[in-house]
């Protein structure tokens, strides 16, 4: 599908995104895993929450969904042997997250998933697993996955690469192994799988980037509302920040500050951000914010900072022509290994539109002051770059066309009828 984005003149008006990606996927399976039946209210709308509920149905969940209302009835913690192959779509957290959950059981099962899915690396994963005990066929370290259950020991271990995934990966299967796991993280990535395990009566400790649980934990069913995606909302404060004048309003969003420090780099690059309400749920922070436009100033993100945000650098990148000072991103090179290798699409799409980039292995470097035209914009069938093309196209000369367009189903389906609303 390809959809047409004009020129824009501002960006006013309010914002609401179904359920947070992250958080949904979490409660997806913890609620598969619990005792009793769970309550979901504005659960993510996403195709890749979509496969993970449907992995858990697979497995002996019951799953009864209308609209972003979703139960799922769990199985106690006695998954059943999937009849089929377990299908992961495009994402890549279901199967990083549940191979930890399906490792541990004592029947052996596939995941597989689509093409872009059965590129991105695997190993990751593998090897924590494995040295718990689990036996993971691969195809040189990609899926289809082939998993023999096996009965895992706890281990502690130091992933080599800042990875909220990874991290969940192994304290799932920490559930169900013997003993105690611990992970220590290179980078404190976010923490949603603490948080959620505890929500389901888990019992975790952590302290930082150092974080433990005991296998052989209940969990029982929750009721909850899961907040706003920050990462969607993300679309809209790039939008603002294109035009000085433009002011959104978006109302329950999910505000976890492991997950917000894309709202302290636009305020530090000259978004204007106030909250107006927060409130705790289950540990996870939500609440009403609002941004305007100023004049956006760009900078250098690197470091931490680049982990933090790495969902968002896309967004970022495809706005930064039009700063003053230009961008600069380092220590990203996980950009490449992501949908698609992030970095090289966002590179070819601003100079698509005219825009001078040069491409880093690990970044790029985008000059401020610049104009771009309208062009033709390749998805590479990546939800995030089809979304952050279809924002800087707003302030390009003329019109652009964004291929492949359906791509954004993947993270927030109702994108485009969510920008049209706010675009003037
Ligand atoms: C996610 C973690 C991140 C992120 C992804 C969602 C999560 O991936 O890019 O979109 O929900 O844990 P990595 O763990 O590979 O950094």
């Amino acid at each position: 599908m390809d959809v047409k984005v004009r020129a824009a003149k501002n960006v006013r008006g309010s914002v609401r995104t179904a359920g947070d990606k992250s958080v949904s996927h979490r409660y997806g399976m913890l609620a598969g895993l619990a005792e009793g039946t769970s309550e979901f209210e504005n659960f993510s709308s996403s195709a890749d929450c979509a496969s993970t509920l449907a992995c858990m149905a697979a497995m002996g969940a019951r799953v009864e969904r209308e609209g972003n209302r979703v139960l799922v009835t769990g199985t106690g913690g006695q998954l059943q042997k999937p009849a089929q192959p377990l299908d992961c779509g495009n994402s890549g957290s279901t199967m990083r997250m549940l191979g930890g959950v399906v490792a541990a059981q004592s029947f052996d099962s596939v995941m597989i998933g689509d093409a872009s899915l059965s590129r991105r690396p695997m190993r990751r994963v593998i090897e924590p697993l494995s040295l718990m005990g689990a036996h993971i066929d691969s195809h040189d370290g990609c899926a289809p996955l082939t998993i023999h259950g096996a009965h895992l020991k706890g281990i502690t271990y130091q992933p080599p690469v800042a990875s909220a995934q990874v991290k969940s990966c192994v304290l799932l299967a920490g559930l169900f192994a013997e003993g105690e796991t611990t992970v220590i993280e290179p980078v404190r990535t976010r923490d949603h799988t603490e948080l959620a395990l505890r929500a389901f009566g888990g019992q975790v400790e952590s302290t930082g980037e150092r974080i433990s649980l005991r296998g052989g934990q209940k969990l029982k069913a929750i009721k909850a509302y899961v907040p706003g995606d920050l990462s969607s909302v993300t679309f809209f404060l790039c939008a603002t920040a294109l035009f000085s004048g433009s002011n959104i309003l978006v109302d329950g969003v999910l505000l976890n500050p492991t997950r917000s420090v894309v709202l302290d780099v636009m305020a530090s690059m000259g978004v204007g951000v106030n909250f107006l309400k927060v409130e705790e749920q289950f540990g996870e922070l939500i609440g009403t914010l609002q941004a305007e436009g100023g004049i956006f100033q760009g900078g250098v993100i690197a470091g931490a900072q680049s982990a933090a945000l790495i969902d968002e650098l896309p967004a970022i990148a495809s706005i930064a022509p039009y700063s003053v000072k230009g961008l600069e991103i380092r220590d990203a090179a996980e950009l490449r290994v992501k949908e698609c290798d992030r970095i090289s699409a966002c590179v070819q799409n601003l100079r698509a539109m005219g825009a001078e980039v040069e491409e880093r292995p690990d970044g790029m470097v985008i000059p401020g002051n610049q104009k771009l035209h309208g062009a033709v914009i390749e998805s590479f069938d990546d939800h995030r770059i089809a979304m952050a093309f279809a924002v800087s196209a707003l302030r390009a000369e003329g019109d652009s066309t964004i291929r492949h367009a359906e791509a954004v189903a993947v993270s927030f389906p109702e994108f485009f009828e969510a920008l049209a609303k706010v675009v003037e």
